[in-house]
């Protein structure tokens, strides 16, 4: 959380106790409520169900089926897309609380500020080139292309003139110098001279997800035969601009996004514009290369529903799969549309026109389709060899699947295609998974023993309960599992540092602390029965404590057989004992 540490903590709360979290949630999802706690769907996984619980007592959101998890500043952070301190200026604002964000700048914005600035700066000069004498070839190209003023404006769509140092020029007029003018990206010192980096190119200013431009892509509006440019060229990676970490379009497909309920993911910059052309603006690109991880996620909360409509081509069937499997690993099943004849969005639309594009969209396939598609290329499956590769290719896919009616259907068009019996198919299937299972239950078995779950249980009522909290001080004290144990030892600090427990503003104190955050979210995701008796918590505590003095007399058995000295042999003898009756008492407590 960036800039915490800036605000006091008292303001903090001050903010945070100003509003009701279940108030502020349904003003962006709808909730229904059972007992005490209200329910909705959860904006953060693709899901239908609602499987996001809101607890007013606790003043948390838990979602049972991702994980997500946190305190009001956290929903509005993750929702919208914000910073912490742009989340608690909102929840300020709710709650009527004054806070003057101007005094407490943001750590980011202060540090980068000069780079932010020239950003600014250079994006209007190069708006205002391209609407001069100067501008004029790269006008016409763009027109002829079809791009048409609207979209020129909207996009603040610019061009670097083939003056090389006009840009360094006015930046230095500015009061810009070293390091910021090298660092920026903007411009390439040769010699003495600073050089324009996009040299004569149309240039698209790129924003990132809070709206500030931090890149500009520029591309080549002469053919010019002679030279062997690229046709794009970036921005290189600078302190504010990570080509794989922002999504071209961002800030108007998130709000486009969330009316329709699905994005659209495309390559090229010429695809987006042709699409915006025609009202169909929930639209990102990932301006061609490899979707990544952190691209995929903000994909993931931008709407329910994603699809992929790549170009048409063999290259772009390829970056669909890519692409799919990166949304598979964060639990989102992507939906993908193909264009017929190697064409981009922007030619098909250009061909078909808006009515056949639309029925694309709205007729994509699901995965299993595309990957049958897909697996097929390049096999010839009259031949056994080819025919034996695709099956098990098939197989490995939807194995990966998590929905049983996609599977059940996939394996129907499987037995067809291959002319195999679909109970040999699933029999197939069933061996891969158990191969598969057999050693995720190796890790798994060690989670599921007793004494992790008394640990896991303890801390949930810990979480919401000072008794318990002094039941756990007088009783265990040391938990075995590493995170529990620190858990633990954080409320009991928060505990005795302000005399009552409340998971949402221990969640505060955290601040950073990914770890103990996440291990919170664990247990807050068990959602365990509000109410405990005093014998349910002596029974966790039981386990625990038997735990540790089973743990305990193995480390001392080995330590007696690996030990020479004789002596020293009968000491740790007789603390083995000693253990023994205390486990022994431990029992008799039955
Ligand atoms: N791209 C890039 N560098 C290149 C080529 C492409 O960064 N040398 C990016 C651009 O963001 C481009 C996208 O990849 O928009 C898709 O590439 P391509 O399909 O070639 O571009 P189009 O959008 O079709 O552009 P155009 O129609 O102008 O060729
Ligand atoms: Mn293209």
């Amino acid at each position: 959380m960036n800039g915490i540490n800036k605000i006091p903590k008292e303001k903090i709360n001050e903010i945070k106790n100003s509003v009701d979290i279940v108030d502020v949630i349904s003003s962006y999802i709808p909730l229904t409520t059972s007992g005490k706690n209200y329910f909705g769907v959860c904006p953060f996984h693709d899901d239908t169900n609602p499987s996001m619980s809101v607890s007013r007592e606790k003043q948390i959101y838990t979602c049972f089926s991702c994980g997500a998890s946190g305190t009001v500043f956290n929903f509005i952070m993750d929702y919208e897309n914000v910073n912490f301190i742009q989340a608690l200026k909102m929840c300020a604002d709710i709650g009527g609380i004054d806070l003057n964000i101007n005094s407490i700048k943001i750590k980011d914005d202060t540090k980068y500020k000069e780079l932010y600035d020239m950003y600014e700066i250079a994006c209007k000069l190069y708006q205002n080139n391209i609407n001069t004498q100067y501008g004029s070839l790269a006008k016409k190209y763009l027109l002829d292309r079809k791009i048409d003023q609207k979209i020129i404006k909207d996009f603040k769509i610019g061009l670097a003139l083939n003056n090389y140092d006009l840009l360094a020029k006015l930046l230095i007029k500015k009061g810009y110098n070293e390091p910021f003018l090298t660092d920026s990206g903007l411009v390439v010192k040769k010699n003495l001279d600073y050089y324009d980096s996009f040299f004569d190119r149309i240039i698209f200013p790129i924003e990132d997800v809070n709206g500030k431009i931090v890149g500009f892509s520029g591309r080549i509006y002469k053919d010019d035969p002679n030279k062997k440019e690229a046709k794009y060229k970036n921005t290189k990676e600078t302190k504010i601009f990570k080509k794989g970490q922002v999504l071209y379009n961002y800030r108007i497909a998130k709000e486009e996004a969330r009316k329709e309920g699905y994005v659209i993911i495309m390559e090229g910059f010429m695809d987006l514009f042709r699409a915006y052309q025609i009202g169909v603006k929930n639209v990102v690109i990932s301006m061609g290369t490899a979707v990544t991880k952190e691209q995929a996620s903000l994909l993931k909360r931008m709407a329910k529903d994603i699809i992929l409509c790549f170009d048409g081509d063999s290259a772009g069937e390829k970056a669909s799969y890519a692409c799919a499997n990166e949304l598979l690993e964060l639990g989102i099943t992507p939906k993908i549309v193909r264009l017929e004849e190697n064409l981009d969005p922007d030619e098909y639309i250009l061909k078909y026109g808006k009515e056949k594009f639309l029925e694309k969209i709205k007729n994509p396939l699901n995965i299993m389709e595309f990957k049958l598609n897909y697996l097929k290329n390049n096999k010839n499956l009259d031949s056994e060899i080819d025919m034996s590769k695709y099956i098990n290719e098939v197989l490995d896919e939807v194995k990966k699947i998590d929905d049983d009616i996609l599977l059940e259907l996939t394996l129907r068009k499987l037995s067809n295609e291959t002319k195999l019996d679909i109970d040999f198919l699933k029999s197939k299937l069933n061996k891969k998974e158990k191969n598969k299972n057999e050693q995720k239950t190796k890790v798994e078995k060690k989670n599921n023993n007793m004494y992790i779950k008394a640990e896991q249980n303890l801390l949930y009522y810990m979480l919401i309960s000072t008794e318990v909290i002094k039941m756990y001080q007088k009783k265990v004290a040391y938990m075995p599992t590493d995170n529990y144990r620190k858990l633990a030892r954080e409320i009991n600090y928060f505990y005795k540092e302000n005399g009552y427990i409340n998971v949402s503003d221990l969640m505060i104190v955290l601040n950073d602390n990914i770890e103990l955050l996440n291990t919170i979210k664990e247990i807050n995701m068990l959602n365990l029965k509000e109410n405990y008796t005093v014998e349910e918590i002596e029974d966790y505590i039981k386990i625990i404590k038997q735990f540790n003095i089973e743990d305990e007399s193995k480390r001392l058995k080995e330590l007696m057989i690996m030990e020479i000295d004789p002596v020293k042999k009968a000491e740790i003898a007789q603390k083995i004992l000693e253990i023994k009756k205390l486990e022994n008492e431990i029992g008799e407590d039955e």
